[in-house]
Parts: structure tokens; sequence; C-alpha cells
């Protein structure tokens, strides 16, 4: 009988899913998300491993040291994002990995989502925008019909450690900046007139938590989001701003396992 709870059995059904569904033997070259549902997908490119059901010079993109980690473990081949070669030169977008697997902290109606619980998203981010397909797994508490509807923990926002409180000031102050710029329409972009700006802090408030890339995180809380790429592009316009963890428009697929052990699909 499984020990997994609830939660746990359903990140491994979604993740499974989607590896089934995503990772057939053509595909050469894999992004791996991070966070705990992707250590599931690992599991899964495991047991296919094993199978022989991989391409036998499959190559992973790690979006974490976590992640370049479970690509290790699996016995998997791990490949420097920079190293690879753009599948087709003459395409408009530049897709070097056929298709990335990631988690998300919420996903809504229309795919946008929020990264960066766990703090990767710069270059999740980064390996994401340069897929052909990202496909996101998640429990059901991720899965929101508006973004900020279910995650209440805010914004992650990756931003230089010299200037956080700078940056945490302005971002404060989002709403009379995007007016100021005249560039966006965000009035109704999000909830909260003041937004609110807190340092990420380690365990036990042992100091600021720092990325993989020697950065802080901000969580800003904006409340709901109703202008995903508004939100990104805002929030990516203040100076000292590294990444932000609003995805929109960038997932094509969501995979969702809900309470009652099914799994269910976002396209
Ligand atoms: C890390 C991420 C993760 O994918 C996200 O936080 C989801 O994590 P989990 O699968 O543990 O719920 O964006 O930066």
């Amino acid at each position: 009988m499984s020990t997994l709870s609830l939660v746990e059995q359903a990140k491994r059904s979604a993740a499974f899913a989607a590896v089934d569904k995503h990772v057939t033997p053509s595909v050469r070259v894999l992004g791996v998300g991070s966070g705990s549902t992707v250590v599931y997908a690992a599991e899964r490119l495991l047991e296919l491993k094993n199978e022989g059901k991989l391409h036998p010079e499959l190559q992973c993109v790690p979006t974490s040291f976590q992640s370049k980690q479970l690509i290790n473990e699996a016995g998997l081949r791990a490949a420097d994002l920079d190293d690879l070669v753009d599948a087709d030169p003459s395409s408009t977008t530049y897709t070097a990995i056929d298709v990335t697997i990631d988690g998300a902290d919420e996903v809504d109606a229309e795919l946008n989502a929020i990264k960066g619980g766990g703090g990767a998203h710069l270059r999740e981010k980064l390996v994401a925008n340069a897929s052909a397909k990202l496909v996101l797994i998640a429990d059901y508490r991720k899965n929101s019909q508006v973004l900020g509807q279910n995650w209440d923990k805010g914004i992650p926002v990756e931003v230089s450690p010299i200037a956080w409180q700078t940056i945490k000031r302005q971002l404060e102050r989002l709403v009379p900046r995007s007016r100021a710029l005249g560039v966006l329409a965000t009035s109704d972009a999000f909830e909260l007139n003041h937004p609110v700006a807190t340092l990420r802090n380690a365990v036990r408030k042992a100091g600021p938590v720092v990325t993989d890339n020697g950065n802080f995180i901000l969580d800003v809380h904006v409340g709901r989001i109703h202008d995903p790429v508004a939100v990104e592009q805002l929030i990516k316009m203040v100076p000292g701003v590294v990444e932000v963890g609003v995805f929109s428009r960038m997932a094509c697929e969501a995979w969702f396992g809900n309470e009652d052990g099914s799994v269910s699909m976002r396209i």
C-alpha cells in the first residue's frame, strides 16, 4: 500500500502522466525543472531509462543545483544550456530544447504560472524560454482560475543583493510607477494598490535566502493578478530585478494530480 500523502500522490501522478506523454524516445534534449514535484518526474525518467525507452543520447538541461543532482542520480546526461545548438537556426523562435517539464506554485486558467517558490525561477525561465514546449506539473492546490487565488506567498522576484532595499521600495510603488511610465495599462493588472515586498529569509531567520546565482529573493504581494503579462513586464522593468516568477504565456500544457487520485490536463 502506498505510504504517500494525498498531496505527494497527486504530485507523483501528475509527474508520471506528463513524462509518459512527452518524454518519448524521439526527445533528444529535455529541460528538467526544480522542486518537489520534479523529483517524481526524475523517478519516472529513471524507470523509462531502465526500460530502454529514452533516446540513447538524451541530454538533460538542469534548472538548479537540485535539478542537476536529480539528473545525475538518475544516471542521465546533464547538458549546459549555453552549449546547446539551435534546433532550427532559420526559425524566429529559439528552441534548443525539445520539451521542459517543471513544477509550479500556481497555474491559472490560461496556463500563466507563478514559479520560484524554490527560488530557481531565473534558470527555470531561461530553460523554459529555450524550449519548444513547457509542460507544468503540480498537485491540486496549485490549480487556480486566477493567479493569487490560492498562492498567498507573493510573486518571487530575484534581485541583486547590492540594492535590495531600494528595489523593495520600488516594487512597493508599482502602481504610481506604472502610471508614471504610462506604458502599461496596469490599473486593473493586480488587486492591491499597495503591494508589499518581503525579503525571503532562510529557515530560522538565518539571514536571507541566497539563490544559486548569488542573489536575494523578494516575495511581492500584489493580491490577485488579472493581467500576468503586464505584471511580469512591470516588475521586470525595475532596475536590479534579475527575474520575476510570473511565467505568462509560456506553458503549453499543465498536469494536475487531483485529490481523488485522478489526473487532469489543461491545454
Ligand atoms: C522552484 C519552482 C518550483 O517548480 C515550484 O516552487 C513548485 O515546487 P513544488 O513542486 O515543490 O511544489 O518554481 O523555483
